[in-house]
């Protein structure tokens, strides 16, 4: 049986799940260390993610070391790996992981990235295979379900590829990670959603000491 396609997202409390564009990600490793936007965007992405990175399971799979903590963020961010049979990135989101994830990418499953730039497959260790997608996110997702099996289907990320797929009506469930901190600017989750098409249906509420867990189960108005 087919899983459920879903989302989860840290968001801040402002409605925000990136700070400002990345278009120093262009630049050149040495211009990046220069740049003082590098600094800032990271010291804000880690107050959005300080949730995730202290737990075991984040430490475990971005192989930063053995421990972490245990709880409900952590049993959150395991969870949420484990029901992953496969996922859809967009393109921005692949563009910024490209240069930071380790060379066993943190996905051990199929990724398709939905994009217009045409590129072959790329393999990571792993089990992690990107495969770039140019006919838009229902072939995406319809290619992503053929290889999800029984589990369910993650709409990685970014903010423009996920409202793509709520708009469509195509997202069944969504977890936001809602983080006690305020951007003011940035990449808004639902920038542009179609609010008259969307109803959503509250399914669990749950608190860590870092972070609070809302799961939402997505109804046609
Ligand atoms: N807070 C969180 O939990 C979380 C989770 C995931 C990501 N993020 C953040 O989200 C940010 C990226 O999000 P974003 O909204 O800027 O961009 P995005 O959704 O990652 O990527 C958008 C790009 O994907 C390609 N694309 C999307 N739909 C397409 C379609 N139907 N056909 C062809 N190409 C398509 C296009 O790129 P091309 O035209 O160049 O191909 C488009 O510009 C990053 O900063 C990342 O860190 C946050």
């Amino acid at each position: 049986m087919a899983g459920k396609v879903f989302f989860s997202v840290s968001m801040s409390l402002d409605g925000f799940i990136a700070p400002e564009s990345m278009e120093w990600l262009t630049a050149t490793a040495e211009q990046r260390t220069q740049d003082p936007r590098l600094e800032r965007w990271m010291a804000q992405w880690m107050e959005l993610q300080q949730w995730v990175f202290p737990t075991r399971f984040f430490r475990e799979n971005l192989r930063f070391g053995e421990g972490g903590e245990e709880g409900l963020d952590n049993d959150i961010a395991r969870l949420t790996f484990e029901r992953t049979g496969a996922s859809v990135m967009g393109k921005r989101m692949f563009d910024a992981g490209e240069h930071s994830w380790p060379e066993d990418a943190p996905f051990h499953t199929p990724v398709f990235v939905v994009t217009h730039e045409k590129r072959d497959p790329w393999e990571r260790l792993g089990g992690t295979r990107f495969y770039f997608v140019n006919d838009g996110i229902e072939s995406a997702l319809s290619q992503v379900r053929d290889v999800a099996g029984d589990r369910d289907v993650r709409i990685a990320g970014g903010g423009a590829t996920i409202l793509e797929y709520v708009n469509a009506g195509l997202i069944d469930e969504f977890s936001i990670a809602l983080s006690p901190v305020l951007f003011g600017t940035g990449i808004r989750l639902f920038e542009g959603v179609d609010a008259g098409r969307v109803a959503l249906e509250p399914i669990r509420a749950e608190s860590s000491p870092r972070v609070t867990h809302l799961t939402y189960a997505v109804r046609e108005r």
